[in-house]
Parts: structure tokens; C-alpha cells; sequence
């Protein structure tokens, strides 16, 4: 099984960024735990972030091509504004776990909305780092 996790604009800030919300550990601390998570279920997996709107379209439509099995996808700031990344899920057909960090449940009501998340099979939320594990693991379950 080859898993894709995809993290949109300023989460390579993490550790950084707004601590209260966010947390201190940094964008390094989530990839060790997200390739630790990869071996220890003893699968195929990919870390790409990307600032971009258009970047992540991309490589979400390039994994319908490379043999990607899944998508674990926090889309950060673009969660509440894109229909691109939306339509490029459903384009690709493949089951995705939407995952943010924070409760955005309980934060701005701009966050309310999430475009993205209508695309995908899941979503985790306000589990800090944790709520990555828990969608591999959903879609290691799941789909293997
Ligand atoms: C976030 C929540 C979004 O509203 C915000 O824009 C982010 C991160 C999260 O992981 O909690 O950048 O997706």
C-alpha cells in the first residue's frame, strides 16, 4: 500500500507559527512521526507540502498516476476557500482523510466551511500531530 500525505500553506511552519494553537513542535517533529507511522504499518508513504494552491493540485492529480492508494490531506488556509482542491479529489477518485491540527470546530467562523472536506471519506480534527497516525491508520484499515 503507498499512502500520499499532503500539507498546504504555512504548515512548514509549524513550530513556529502560533503556539498557542499550533503547538511547539516543528514541520521536521510531524514528518518523523508521519514516516515512523509509514514503517511501523509497514507501508509505501510520501510527505509533500507546498504553499501553493496550484501545486497541490498537481500533486494530488499526479497520484492517480504513480500508484497511490490513499491521500491524508490537511489543506490548511485552503481547506476553507478552494473548489480546485475539492474537484481535484474527486478527479482522482482515491479515498482521502482530511486532517487539521486545531479544532476548527471551535475556532473563526470563516473556518467553518471546508471544501475539501466534502471529497474526502473522514475527518480528524483537533488531535494535534495525532490526528495524522489515526488517518493512516483509518486508511491502512480501510482500504488496504
Ligand atoms: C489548519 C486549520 C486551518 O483553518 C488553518 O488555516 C491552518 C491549519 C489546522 O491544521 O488546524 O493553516 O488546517
Amino acid at each position: 500500500m503507498k499512502l500520499l500525505v499532503i500539507n498546504g500553506p504555512n504548515l512548514n511552519m509549524l513550530g513556529i507559527r502560533e503556539k498557542n494553537i499550533y503547538g511547539a513542535e516543528t514541520y521536521e517533529d510531524l514528518k518523523h512521526l508521519i514516516e515512523k507511522t509509514f514503517a511501523e504499518k509497514g507501508i509505501e508513504g510520501e510527505i509533500y507540502q507546498s504553499n501553493h494552491e496550484g501545486d497541490l493540485v498537481d500533486r494530488i492529480q499526479q497520484a492517480y498516476f504513480d500508484g497511490t492508494n490513499g491521500i491524508v490531506i490537511n489543506p490548511a488556509a485552503y481547506t476553507h476557500t478552494s473548489v480546485a482542491i475539492l474537484d481535484a479529489l474527486k478527479a482522482v477518485m482515491l479515498p482521502a482523510v482530511e486532517v487539521h491540527i486545531s479544532d476548527v470546530k471551535e475556532r473563526e467562523d470563516f473556518r467553518q466551511i471546508s471544501y475539501a472536506g466534502k471529497a474526502c471519506v473522514k475527518t480528524i480534527m483537533g488531535k494535534g500531530f495525532q490526528g495524522y497516525v489515526e488517518a493512516i491508520e483509518y486508511l491502512v484499515e480501510h482500504y488496504k
